[in-house]
C-alpha cells in the first residue's frame, strides 16, 4: 500500500537493510535481491535465509534505504531505529503492529524530524522519514553490562535486569549428580549452566540460545572450557553425541502471547537428545501446561518442587519411539 498509492519510492539501485523481521513478516513487496535481513533470532535468520535473503546479525556497509520491523520492546525498538539512521543514505521505513507501540513511534519521530506517512491497515502503521546525521544518536542502548553479582547481560534479552526467579528454583532444587553430557536448552545469558557447571562430573555443557545477543553474554559469563556455545533454534538442534540431563526453562512467549507450544518443542526436543536413562529438568510458570507432553515424551515424570508461581518437573527416560 505505502508503495502502490502511499507515497512511498524507495531508492532505484542499493541495498535495503530490512532489521528484526518476525518469521511470516511478508517481504515480496521489496526487491528480494537487494535485501539484507538483519536479526539475531536464530528461527527467523532460518527462515527468510530458507526463502533466499541475505541475512547477517549486524548491519554490514551502507545501505540505501530501511526498513524497521518494529519489536514490543521500546528501548529495543528505539535502539533499531537509531542503528538504521546510522547506516542508511536514503529512507528510514518504521513499520509495525499497534501492540508493538508503532503510534508512540511515530508520535516520537514526528517530534525529531520530518515524517511521511503514515499508511495504516488493520492494527498496523507504517511510516518513513529521511534524518540527518546524528538526529537519533540518543536512541542508540548501550551494549552487555554486568548486574550486582557480575553477570554480564545486555537490553533487551531475557531476565536483563537480574537472575529470573523460575530459574533460581530450578537452580536450586537441581541434584549433585546429573552427569557428564548436559544441554541447556534456550541459555539465555547463562545463568542454569553456570548452576550446571558448579558439579565436577559435569565435562560438557551445550548452551543453545536462540538470541544471538544473550548467547554473547552467555560466552562472557562463562569462562569454562566445558561449554559448548550453539546460536541455534533448540527445537531443531541435536548434540554431536546422546546427553545424559537437559535443562530447560522454555520460553513461553511469541510476541505478546503466551505459547505453549514453544515450551511443547523443546520437550520433544529433549526426549530425542537424550541417551535412554537420561533425563528432563523443567522449570515453567505454574499455569503452563507441560504434564501431557512430558507424559507422551517420557517414561516417568512428576513435579518436584514449586510454589505459587513456578513448578519444576522432572522427567526421566524418554519413549522409545521419541529418541
Ligand atoms: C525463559 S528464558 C530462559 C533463559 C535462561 N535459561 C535463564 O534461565 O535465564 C528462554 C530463553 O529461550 C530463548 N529462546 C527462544 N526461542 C528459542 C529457540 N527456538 N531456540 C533456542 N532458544 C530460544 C530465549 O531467547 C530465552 O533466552
Amino acid at each position: 500500500m505505502a508503495l502502490s498509492d502511499g507515497g512511498l519510492a524507495l531508492p532505484e539501485a542499493g541495498r535495503i537493510a530490512v532489521f528484526a523481521p518476525r518469521a511470516g513478516a511478508e517481504l515480496a513487496p521489496l526487491p528480494a535481491g537487494l535485501c539484507h535481513v538483519l536479526t539475531g533470532f536464530r528461527p527467523d535468520h532460518d527462515h527468510f535465509s530458507a526463502l533466499g535473503h541475505a541475512c547477517a546479525v549486524e548491519p554490514e556497509g551502507r545501505y540505501s534505504a530501511a526498513v524497521v520491523c518494529l519489536p514490543r520492546a521500546r528501548t529495543l525498538a528505539r535502539d533499531l531505529i537509531a542503528t538504521a539512521c546510522d547506516v542508511t543514505d536514503g529512507p528510514v521505513i518504521v513499520d509495525g503492529p499497534k501492540t508493538a507501540g508503532v503510534e508512540a513511534a511515530l508520535k516520537e519521530c514526528r517530534a525529531r524530524t520530518a515524517v511521511s506517512g503514515p499508511v495504516s491497515k488493520a492494527h498496523g502503521k507504517m511510516f518513513w522519514f529521511t534524518p540527518a546525521t546524528g538526529q537519533f544518536d540518543d536512541w542508540r542502548c548501550g551494549g552487555p553490562a554486568p548486574l550486582d553479582d557480575g553477570f554480564v547481560t545486555a537490553p533487551g534479552i531475557f531476565s536483563a535486569d537480574g537472575i529470573d526467579p523460575g530459574s533460581k528454583l530450578l537452580g536450586d532444587t537441581l541434584p549433585r549428580k546429573i552427569g557428564a553430557r548436559v544441554a541447556d536448552l534456550g541459555a539465555g545469558w547463562g545463568y542454569l549452566a553456570a548452576r550446571i557447571l558448579e558439579r565436577d562430573t559435569v565435562e560438557t555443557v551445550h548452551a543453545v540460545e536462540a538470541d544471538h545477543a544473550a548467547l554473547s553474554c552467555a560466552r562472557r559469563n562463562l569462562p569454562d572450557a566445558r561449554v559448548q556455545f550453539h546460536w541455534e533454534d533448540a527445537a531443531r538442534w541435536r548434540p554431536p553425541e546422546a546427553l545424559d540431563t537437559v535443562i530447560t526453562n522454555p520460553p513461553f512467549h511469541t510476541g505478546r502471547d503466551a505459547d505453549p507450544a514453544l515450551g511443547r518443542a523443546f520437550i520433544t526436543a529433549a526426549a530425542a537428545m537424550l541417551a535412554p536413562g537420561g533425563q528432563l529438568w523443567l522449570v515453567a510458570n505454574r499455569h503452563l501446561p507441560y504434564e501431557a507432553p512430558l507424559a507422551d515424551n517420557f517414561e516417568e515424570s512428576v513435579e518436584v518442587a514449586g510454589d505459587s508461581r513456578f513448578k519444576v518437573l522432572h522427567a526421566r527416560r524418554p519413549s522409545r519411539h521419541r529418541r
